[in-house]
């Protein structure tokens, strides 16, 4: 299957022009974003994906959920890391809860496909960009889960954890008819500071911090997940949700860690053997 788009037929360019530089709608666009996400590091664009452009991007989906990737551990702490005996039992590096989602992987969505045309359009990196005051954005260099969708049948979930990136895009193609929303505690965590007593409090129950948020098909969602611990809630209903997510980096060539690919997705391909040797990481958190 494949999508006879562009990209700009993509989404609903005429709403959003984010590929006219000129535009006052994208100065408009850019500043709203940017006081969303001054706010709490999130912003959604609502309608952001044409007609046309959400129903490929969905068939894309559909046409390869049977190859979703489901991880062999069913059950993880917010690092997707290994526990530490010496800490105690209710440290948020030992509380593991279960994570039952799966993954479309990167290397299935292949050149023709909507997702990846979006994706590589030069455009949408240099609006999320200005949208993020950044001189630069690239893609997410990662072979596996670059881009991705997040496949979410009916009774399975995706638990509390943070991103590898600072900075990932999402877009609903399909919501749950019940349950399957996304929740955040926005900054939870600094580059410096793990922050695990607000963790503790979040994973024994405490719902003061966190936020709901609602979306619907079409939905770009700009989301700062290195920081603020989130989680896609059980899917309640009787059909599957489906959410693209898309990755983007500050400095070029950045991939995912061997482990966490591997453990994440299931497969690592030798780019992943190499970056193992030559870590390219913006900051030295646990995952
Ligand atoms: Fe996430």
């Amino acid at each position: 299957m494949m999508s006879d788009l562009t990209a700009q037929q993509i989404i609903d360019h005429q709403r959003y022009p984010i590929a006219d530089l000129n535009s006052p709608l994208r100065a408009d666009l850019i500043s709203n974003i940017q006081a969303d996400l001054a706010k709490d590091g999130c912003a959604v664009i609502k309608n952001f994906l044409s007609e046309q452009g959400l129903q490929d991007m969905l068939n894309e989906a559909l046409a390869r959920k049977d190859q979703a990737y489901y991880s062999a551990k069913k059950h993880c702490n917010v690092y997707l890391g290994d526990g530490d005996d010496s800490l105690p039992a209710d440290h948020p590096r030992n509380v593991f809860l279960p994570r039952t989602n799966g993954f479309i992987t990167a290397d299935l969505l292949t050149e023709d496909t909507a997702a990846r045309i979006l994706y590589h359009w030069q455009p949408l990196a240099a609006f999320l960009a200005d949208c993020l005051g950044k001189p630069e954005l690239f893609i997410y260099e990662d072979p596996v889960s670059n881009m991705i969708v997040n496949l979410g049948k009916p009774g399975q979930q995706f638990n509390w954890h943070y991103d590898t990136n600072e900075f990932t895009i999402t877009m609903l193609l399909k919501p749950a008819l019940s349950g399957g929303h996304f929740e955040y505690v926005p900054n939870l965590r600094t580059p410096q500071d793990e922050c695990y007593d607000e963790v503790r409090k979040v994973l024994s129950g405490d719902r003061s911090r966190i936020t709901r948020l609602e979306l619907n098909a079409g939905d770009l969602q700009f989301f700062l997940g290195r920081f603020s611990l989130h989680q896609v809630t059980e899917n309640t209903g009787d059909d599957d949700r489906l959410l693209l997510i898309m990755s983007f980096t500050e400095k070029p060539g950045v991939i995912g860690s061997l482990y966490r690919v591997k453990d994440l997705y299931g497969k690592v391909t030798d780019a992943h053997y190499e970056n193992e040797r030559q870590r390219v990481r913006a900051d030295e958190l646990l995952d």
